[in-house]
């Protein structure tokens, strides 16, 4: 796997930043403290696009672009878990053209990018409500998920019509109607069950959680799951977000001492 890498450290890599390149160093990442669950908030398509005289979909189709290349990455680094943040439930209160823009991405990216994604193991997962979502675009996801379910690679998970507050809602709902129905007693309830409630359930809690385009806030992405995750945020907009730039995230969150609230 480390000698896979060597091909993304080499400098003529057309991701190579100048000012990155200096954590960019194998001695520098350890092995065994790789995140297992790292998630982005991938934000600054429009901004991308609009400092280039371009419309804000073009920023998408660029962001869209960038994913495999960060999956491959993150799959060849040993992370187990890469959860994008493609669309949120706040989202479809964008302009119609952008929405129906955003929500044919899939019906491109994964035709244009599965076979590759095939050959490096990695399996596709959706975290979020089906419900509300076109066909096509529903259609073009499940694809996915069935061609690449007994995939052992990395997980690759779109959030997408996902908000964390409807889960949070939906979740304790579900755990209501289970005491109600007799299934769950109140005393039941611990972090361990109420993690199954959530969307996420079976997966492990992000250890990183990347925001791209210099914002610096959660946006109702992973509430619950996101509790003691490392943040590392970056001016970078999205498209332009390179390897080296996840390579530094890696290397700055082996740097952190996560304490879980202990000393
Ligand atoms: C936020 O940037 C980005 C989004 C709302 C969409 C992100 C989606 C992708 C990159 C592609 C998804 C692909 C698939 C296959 C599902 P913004 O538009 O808010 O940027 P701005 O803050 O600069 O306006």
């Amino acid at each position: 796997m480390w000698k896979r890498l060597k091909h993304w450290f080499n400098p003529s890599s057309s991701h190579t930043h100048s000012d990155t390149s200096r954590v960019i160093d194998q001695e520098l990442l350890k092995k065994d403290n790789i995140p297992a669950h790292v998630a982005i908030i991938m934000d600054g398509n429009g901004r991308w696009a609009k400092q280039r005289g371009l419309p804000r979909i073009a920023g998408h189709h660029s962001g869209m672009k960038n994913i495999k290349n960060i999956t491959l990455m993150a799959n060849a680094l040993g992370v187990k878990v890469l959860t994008m943040y493609a669309f949120s439930t706040e989202n479809w209160k964008r302009p119609k053209e952008e929405v129906d823009f955003l929500m044919k991405l899939p019906q491109e990216f994964f035709p244009l990018e599965i076979e590759e994604l095939m050959e490096n193991n990695v399996q596709i997962r959706m975290t979020g409500w089906k419900e509300g979502l076109p066909t096509h675009t529903l259609k073009a996801v499940e694809d996915a998920i069935e061609r690449t379910k007994n995939n052992t690679g990395l997980i690759l998970n779109f959030a997408l019509n996902y908000g964390g507050r409807k889960e949070l809602l939906d979740g304790i709902q579900q755990m209501l109607n289970d005491v109600q129905e007799g299934k769950l007693t109140p005393e039941d309830i611990c972090e361990e069950r109420f993690s199954s409630y959530m969307l996420t359930a079976g997966l492990p809690d992000p250890d990183l959680l990347i925001r791209t385009s210099g914002e610096q806030r959660l946006s109702n992405f992973l509430l619950w799951q996101i509790a003691y995750s490392e943040l590392w945020f970056t001016n970078a907009y999205w498209p332009e977000f390179t390897n080296e730039h996840f390579l530094q995230a890696i290397a700055e969150y082996q740097h952190r001492s996560r304490r879980y609230g202990g000393i």
